[in-house]
């Protein structure tokens, strides 16, 4: 089943929109709005009343319901509505906030153990927290703010390449459709997660001819006919837009 991402534009690039209960990939640099498609992708199923999740791993979940409130996406009403989850699943390294945000995020939950103080958290420990929320809160839409924040790090880089695929492998079978962000490295130089989604988006922000462009890419869709090249994005106030072919 195919289902809409709520960024205007795109769903008509991948065939009438994502596959639902898969994992996909969307990458770029700083601002280049990955956290602004997460939020219009969970806020779309949201407003056709499936539950989505916001897992963020860097920035604390207040910032971020402060920046994209300033979208029409209403995205305070979906928290109030409990559409909308919200879990800092980052390293705590601050004091007290979450007992603060404790109503607005997940009320009579105690989730959250992903991390000791002050340490990136693991694979294993950020996808039990989520799949107890998935289970508890009949979560249908994910967003994993970013996949880049997970310690998947030893010191045998195979080993990494394992941790990463079953972290992946796990998420496809709970039962969520996925959209993992990551920062942007090198979009030539290909990582384990590219080859481990269902899907690959890339979202650009560079220079051409002393302005800066931004733009969406899909690199890869399995099970669906899609244009591989740049198609032009820009901010309106429901967020991204994609508005056509970049030439
Ligand atoms: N109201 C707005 N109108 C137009 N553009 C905006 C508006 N608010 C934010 N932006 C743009 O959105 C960018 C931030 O988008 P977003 O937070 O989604 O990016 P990101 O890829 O998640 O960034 P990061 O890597 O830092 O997490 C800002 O840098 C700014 O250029
Ligand atoms: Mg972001």
């Amino acid at each position: 089943m195919r289902i809409q991402t709520g960024v205007e534009g795109f769903d008509e690039l991948v065939q009438g929109g994502i596959l639902s209960e898969r994992v996909y990939l969307l990458s770029g640099p700083p601002g280049s709005g990955k956290t602004t498609f997460g939020i219009q992708f969970l806020a779309q199923g949201a407003a056709l009343g499936e539950v989505g999740l916001y897992v963020t791993l860097t920035e604390s979940p207040q910032n971020i319901i402060d920046d994209m409130s300033n979208y029409a996406l209403n995205v305070n009403t979906l928290i109030k509505m409990k559409k909308l989850l919200f879990a800092d699943l980052g390293p705590r390294m601050e004091y007290g906030y979450m007992d603060d945000l404790h109503h607005v995020i997940s009320p009579d939950y105690d989730v959250g153990h992903a991390s000791v103080e002050g340490e990136a958290p693991s694979p294993a420990m950020v996808f039990k927290d989520i799949a107890a929320y998935v289970s508890e809160y009949n979560i249908k839409r994910l967003v994993i703010d970013s996949v880049s924040s997970i310690r998947f790090t030893t010191r045998d880089r195979t080993l990494e390449e394992k941790e990463i695929s079953r972290f992946i492998r796990n998420l496809k079978r709970i039962g969520c459709t996925t959209i993992l962000l990551s920062e942007m490295t090198d979009p030539n130089a290909y990582s384990t997660e590219q080859f481990a989604t269902h899907g690959v988006f890339f979202l650009h922000n560079f220079l051409y001819d002393k302005t800066m462009t931004r733009a969406l890419q899909i690199i890869k869709m399995r099970g669906t006919k899609h244009d591989c090249n740049m198609f032009s994005v820009e901010f309106t106030e429901r967020g991204l837009k994609v508005t056509g072919r970049l030439d």
